[in-house]
């Protein structure tokens, strides 16, 4: 699987960030443009791109704005502030009228053809779901959207959400109506339906166990948090040990220790690897494993695959076996 960054449909300019506007309490959305204007590369829902931020921080974003509005692509952030400080520059720099290095589109969360779809955001989660949902009704198909949230104030795109679909679109700010019953939404999903979800880890874990055991797991996509919560020692989890990694073509052997992703360390002597969201669901860090035992942590790799996987996002995927051996 090579990386969607280096196909040839991605592609890598500066961009004005021509607008800044708030969306919801802690989320601010970017509009980019060329400095010249004139039209971008066409996108799909599910798409993002990767910024390069000032201080030369890169992080991946979906595009959340209408498909038909070639002239600009929109971006959603929400403040982070346990973040590894992406978010933060974006809300605490003053970006308009300042130019970007912009890497994109790539979409590895497209919509499928089906019958219907249920569509689960949660809170920032739902900056793809807001393309979906303008397509399938651009397309006459069924959908509904389930959105939670904190509080009312953090319901992201709420507004546009409700203009569109009406009653299809179900608000849950967690304050009044308590977390969504994630169960009962999926209960009433038709089997030819699809589901996309995106937010919060422990809801897409809750939604693919609900999934499995429903035994339509087939029909389910999933994305992560766009501009993630967590840090990366929250991904690596404390009980990690340390093991070696072999970099092939460089001929170097290197330790990955407990609190260090391989990215990191490979970075050391290596600083032009590609990479993007660190947080394995953009696929920029995919690397061929040449021997051991990857430890798959990634959203890029579906669970199926993963036994027989020929390589590995190793941003957050670690390894089993004492030594890791990568075509690097
Ligand atoms: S950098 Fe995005 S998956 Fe590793």
């Amino acid at each position: 699987m090579s990386s969607d960054l280096d196909s040839p449909r991605a592609t890598t300019e500066r961009l004005l960030v021509r607008q800044a506007r708030w969306v919801a309490r802690d989320v601010v959305e970017l509009r980019l443009t060329r400095a010249a204007g004139g039209a971008l590369p066409a996108w799909e829902p599910g798409a993002h791109v990767e910024l390069t931020l000032p201080s030369g921080l890169r992080r991946a974003y979906s595009l959340c704005g209408e498909v038909t509005d070639v002239g600009a692509w929109t971006v959603a952030v929400h403040r982070a502030p346990e973040g590894r400080g992406g978010s933060r520059e974006i809300h605490e720099t003053a970006l308009v009228g300042r130019e970007l290095e912009v890497r994109g589109p790539v979409n590895r969360f497209p919509l499928v053809s089906a019958e219907g779809y249920l569509l689960l955001a949660g809170g920032i989660g739902v900056t793809p779901l807001l393309p979906m949902a303008r397509e399938l009704t651009a397309r006459d198909l069924p959908w509904r959207l389930v959105l939670g949230a904190r509080d009312r104030s953090r319901l992201v795109y709420a507004e546009e959400l409700v203009a569109l679909g009406g009653d299809r679109v179900r608000l849950l700010p967690q304050d009044e109506a308590g977390l969504p019953d994630l169960a009962a939404e999926l209960a009433t999903v038709p089997p030819a339906h699809a589901v996309y979800a995106c937010g919060p880890q422990p809801m897409l874990d809750a939604v693919t166990a609900l999934c499995r055991t429903a035994g339509s797991a087939r029909a389910l996509h999933l994305e992560r948090f766009t501009a993630a919560d967590d840090t990366v020692s929250d991904q690596l989890g404390s009980s990690d040990g340390e093991f070696e990694v072999v970099l092939s073509r460089s001929g170097l052997r290197l330790t990955v220790p407990a609190d260090r992703s391989v990215l990191d360390v490979v970075r050391e002597k290596l600083p032009d690897v590609p990479y993007s969201c660190e947080e394995g669901y953009c696929g920029s860090c995919e690397t061929t494993v040449m021997a051991g035992l990857p430890d798959h942590r990634d959203s890029v790799i579906e669970p199926s695959e993963r036994p027989t996987a020929t390589t590995m996002m190793i941003c957050v995927s670690r390894c089993d076996s004492p030594v890791l051996e990568l075509d690097l």
